[in-house]
Parts: C-alpha cells; structure tokens; sequence
C-alpha cells in the first residue's frame, strides 16, 4: 500500500531522517516505535507532505507521493492523527465531524452515525463544543474526525500520549476494531505492551534511520534491542 524507500529530510539545516525505509501493506497494522525525538514524527510528515524529503521515494498505492502538497495526500486517502490532539474547540462534536467528511467513494463509508456507534460518548456529547470536551474526549473526536474522510491509510502519530490508562484502553479498543474491519495503520506509539497487541509488523527508528524491523512476537523476545532502542524493561 505504501513504501517509504530512502527518505531524507530535514528541517532547514538539521538533517533528521537519514535514509528511513519502511512499507504498510494492506490491511496490517505496523508500528514505529523509538524513543523521544528520534524521527518518528518528522517521518509520518514526510508522508503526509508537511516535511517532504529531499531525497527518497515515498509509493502509495502505485503512485509516487514525494513533491504532492498535503491536501493532494490527503485527498489520496491518507489520513493523519497528529500528536497533540487537534479539533476545533468552538465547534461542537458534530460540526468537527461534518467538516472532515468525505466519502473516498467507499462502499460502506464511515458516516456521522457510524462514528457515533463506534464512540457512544461522542455521541452522548454530540452538541458541546471542542473546547468543554475531556482530554480523552478530544483525542476521540480526532480519531472520528480521521474516520470521517474514509481513508485508506491512517497515520497514528502517538495516540495514547498523555491520556489516562482507561482512555488508552479506549483508543485500543477502536485500534482493534479497524484492524477488524481490514483499515491499514501506521501507529507510531510509546505504549509498547499495547503497539505489540495490535500490530503485525514493528519498526524501530533511532537517530533517524530503521535501526531493527521484526514481527512483534520476536521483538518481544529480544531484550537487548529492546533495552538499547526503547528502554523497555530499564
Ligand atoms: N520544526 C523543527 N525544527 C527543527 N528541528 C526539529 C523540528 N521538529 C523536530 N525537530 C528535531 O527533529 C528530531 C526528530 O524529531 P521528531 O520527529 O519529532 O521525533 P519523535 O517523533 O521520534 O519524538 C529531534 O531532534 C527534534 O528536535
Ligand atoms: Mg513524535
């Protein structure tokens, strides 16, 4: 669906990502996992345009991407949840909602009603705006908000950052259920025991490059790249 192959980019004379490869194949979910500023997020930009590399190839779905301002992504299929959450706080649930709509020309496409089966407290909030929403809350709607534009891939950029445990098991839950239903996600994520829970595929940046890549099952077992790379069980 997606192959990263060499990618470099910077942000004016820094040099971040120093050659990245990576693929997502259709309906799979893969991880990229790393510690704090070692390029994860400067790589979901540079999917999305936002930060496009200077060098490198980024394929999606036959076509090259690298060059394609961010809206023209976008309305390729590729949707994004950034880091932080973003919904517009004087707007309500449902206006948030609405203004994200497009149906990609799917079959079954995410609707409003859809979105508010899959988020019943979304739904229970409908009217009040952004701004009056729980922190878990927000981080809700800007996944809705992704859903709402039926892509074909989702770009998760640490979902689960700052949200309490019972919100975390939240975004897993849907994680888990677009898994089901065959979306493709990359998922950038701190949250290791749960990115092994989900994914079918991991990645590790350090210092701007792919410094490991397995399944989950045998990055589990490798407690060296795990100490070295993600200090998981430091
Ligand atoms: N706008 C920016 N300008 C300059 N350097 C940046 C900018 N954003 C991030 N960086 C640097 O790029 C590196 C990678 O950052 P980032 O991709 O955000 O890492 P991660 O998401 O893995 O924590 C870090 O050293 C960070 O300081
Ligand atoms: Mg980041």
């Amino acid at each position: 669906m997606i192959e990263l192959k060499d990618i470099h980019t910077w942000y004016g004379d820094s040099y971040i990502l120093q050659g990245v490869s990576l693929a997502v194949n259709d309906a799979t979910i893969v991880t990229l996992l790393g510690r704090n500023g070692m390029g994860k997020t400067t790589t979901v930009r540079s999917i999305m345009g936002l930060t496009p590399p200077r060098k490198g190839s980024i394929v999606y779905n036959g076509q090259e991407i690298v060059g394609l301002p961010p809206f023209k992504i976008a309305r390729l299929g590729i949707g994004l949840i950034p880091q932080g959450r973003m919904i517009f706080s004087s707007l309500s649930v449902t206006e948030n909602l609405k203004m994200a709509a497009r149906t990609g020309g799917k079959p079954d496409p995410w609707t409003l009603e859809k979105v508010f089966t899959v988020f019943p407290k979304l739904a229970e909030r409908r009217k009040n705006k952004g701004n009056l929403l729980s922190g878990g809350e927000q981080q809700m709607l800007t996944i809705a908000r992704a859903l709402m534009t039926n892509p074909d891939l989702l770009l998760f950029d640490e979902p689960s950052e700052g949200l309490a445990p019972v919100v975390v098991d939240e975004v897993f839950r849907v994680i888990r259920e677009l898994k089901a239903a065959g979306q493709s996600i990359l998922l950038v994520e701190q949250d290791f025991g749960m990115a092994m829970s989900v994914a079918d595929y991991a990645y590790i940046m350090s210092k701007g490059t792919i410094v490991y890549e397995s399944t989950p099952d045998k990055l589990i077992d490798n407690e060296s790249v795990k100490s070295t790379y993600l200090g998981v069980g430091e």
